[in-house]
């Protein structure tokens, strides 16, 4: 019965429109809800402007952590894994990071898009909480543009070649601590080529794998490979 149905709509109706509707038959629309009580409460009135864009307060890295996996669980599908459209929905990543780009993020957020009658965008309103809906906009406003690391990708993969040699080592029986200084060094420069890093959004910080290298890179024995996995993560997924 349900399988005839979609049938004879499917013969009905023009491409684009089956290709959504397959995504939506998958089963996978169900949104994900977001625990944000670790995030300060907005309150009832939703506010007009990212409370959470400030990179130097604490609830920048918060908002980013929570806002990547409410996107990855409510928004990816259609907006494309890490914020890069594959042509389906608006790449988000080039919404302003300012009042305008926030309105406008908050429209469709809380109301979703329609055309002709089809729900092309479903409205988060009644399913996200206002914490949710700024999370998530402060990942996507972080995201670091495509060419973002481009002048620097042999310097990556160097870096990550020698983090794991270094883990090598470290694994079978060198002591971490005879690496300090190249540790140091190697996350200073890291922290460099991702502090220069530009956003698509303007907005003042970009957060990816390369910046969490560079926190991950301690010095402690178990980060060299922790750091090394992320270069590796964030250079196959710049390419
Ligand atoms: C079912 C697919 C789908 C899902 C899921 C979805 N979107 Fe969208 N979104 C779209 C489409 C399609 C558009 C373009 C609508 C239009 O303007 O015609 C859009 C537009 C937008 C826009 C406006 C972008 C612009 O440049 O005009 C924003 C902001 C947005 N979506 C945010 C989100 C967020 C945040 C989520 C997750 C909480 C989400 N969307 C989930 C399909 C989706």
């Amino acid at each position: 019965m349900k399988l005839s149905l979609t049938f004879s709509l499917a013969l009905s109706l023009p491409l684009s429109v089956l290709i959504y509707s397959n995504v939506m038959a998958h089963g996978d629309v169900t949104p994900q809800a977001m625990d944000t009580s670790s995030l300060p409460q907005l309150g009832e009135e939703w506010l007009e402007e990212n409370p959470w864009r400030d990179p130097e307060a604490d609830t920048w890295m918060k908002a980013i952590e929570l806002g990547a996996s409410g996107y990855n669980s409510n928004c990816a599908r259609c907006h494309g894994l890490e914020g890069v459209s594959g042509g389906l929905a608006p790449d988000l990543r080039l919404l302003s990071a300012d009042l305008d780009g926030d309105e406008w993020y908050m429209e469709r957020f809380r109301n979703g898009a329609t055309q002709n009658g089809i729900t092309k965008m479903p409205g988060f309103e009644k399913i996200l909480s206002q914490e949710a809906a700024w999370a998530i906009r402060t990942y996507v406003e972080t995201r670091p543009a495509n060419d973002a690391f481009k002048d620097h990708q042999d310097r990556l993969f160097a870096i990550r070649d020698t983090l794991k040699v270094l883990a090598g080592a470290i694994a079978s029986g060198s002591k971490a601590d005879d690496y300090a200084q190249v540790a140091t060094d190697m996350q200073k420069e890291l922290s460099d080529i991702s502090a220069a890093a530009k956003t698509a959004s303007k907005a003042p910080k970009a957060e990816s794998a390369i910046s969490r290298a560079a926190i991950a890179l301690d010095g402690s024995a178990d980060s060299f490979a922790k750091a090394g996995e992320m270069l590796t993560i964030g250079l196959s997924a710049s390419k």
